[in-house]
């Protein structure tokens, strides 16, 4: 299936860094033209450079904040007007939370699910159709293996992973008999800037994590296979097995130990 890729465009949101980043690395190096789509236009531009200097294909950035109401829209018309066809969409651009909920202003958690929740459902409602009609295009909407179960201390976050797994599943039994494919992303700890950046400094050095290339692998192999969805690495993947066995209180109790602020350390569950 990537093979239909070769000198075709995808647009990948959330890459200026981290999956979003590895992704334009591997897709450039199977021959795809990119636009890549984030805040941080400086790491865009590196990363442009170097893909078209190893790979010669082509990129498009577009410096855009897509927890704005306005940005699916803005981001569908900034691609019209290049004249670029979107055979692949990954939505990637996502941020989490993490902390106790009146340490948390609610304003963040708006932009949160904007980002995680609105644009994307918003880009895909935009770029669907188009790959409908055409009768081929796929998209991939990152989720997380934090889509499986409730998070305690990162309740919203885990929430929005939950909706885009569900929202994603349901596209692909629509749209799979029309020669377009919608698979769900859900990786565990992976080594990116997540962690800090949701505000749990330091936290993905004490856990295992596995790496943003092995993630990005086995989602490309996953479409190839045109899978609903994939949980790269057999642990992570076993481990959303396993919480379909046990209740959902012992669930949800259990992941308190991955973000309980130190002062809540000696409660009881
Ligand atoms: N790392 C993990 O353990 C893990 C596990 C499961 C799922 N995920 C998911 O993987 C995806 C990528 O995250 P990552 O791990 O690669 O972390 P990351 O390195 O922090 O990347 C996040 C990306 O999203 C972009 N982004 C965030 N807010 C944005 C906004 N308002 N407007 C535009 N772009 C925005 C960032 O770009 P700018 O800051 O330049 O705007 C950045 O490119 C996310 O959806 C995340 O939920 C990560």
């Amino acid at each position: 299936m990537l093979d239909s890729f070769n000198d075709r465009w995808a647009l990948i949101t959330g890459a200026s860094s981290g999956i979003g980043a590895e992704f334009a690395t591997q897709l450039a190096s199977r021959g795809m033209h990119l636009i890549l789509a984030a805040r941080r236009k400086d790491r865009m531009t590196a990363l442009a450079t170097d893909l078209n200097t190893r790979h010669g294909t082509r990129c498009h950035i577009v410096t855009i904040d897509l927890a704005e109401p306005e940005a699916g829209q803005l981001l569908h018309t900034e691609i019209t007007r290049l004249g670029v066809e979107v055979e692949l969409l990954i939505n990637n651009a996502g941020t989490g939370i993490i902390g106790q909920i009146e340490n948390t202003a609610p304003a963040d958690i708006q932009r949160m699910l904007h980002v995680n929740l609105l644009t994307l459902t918003d880009l895909t409602w935009r770029f669907l159709p188009e790959m409908l009609q055409r009768r081929h295009g796929a998209i991939i909407n990152v989720s997380s293996q934090a889509a499986f179960q409730p998070v305690a201390f990162m309740g919203a976050y885990a929430a929005s992973k939950s909706y885009i797994l569900h929202f994603s599943e349901a596209l692909w039994a629509e749209a799979r008999s029309r020669g377009v494919t919608v698979m769900a992303l859900c990786p565990g700890v992976t080594r990116t800037d997540f962690f800090d950046t949701a505000g749990a400094v330091g936290w993905l050095e004490k856990h295992s994590s596995q790496t943003p290339q092995r993630v990005v692998k086995q989602a490309l192999r996953a479409l190839e296979k045109r899978r609903q969805y994939v949980v790269p690495g057999w642990k992570d993947y076993l481990m959303t097995l396993l919480v379909r066995l046990t209740t959902r209180r012992t669930a949800v109790n259990e992941s308190k130990r991955y973000f309980r602020p130190p002062k809540e350390k000696k409660e009881s569950p």
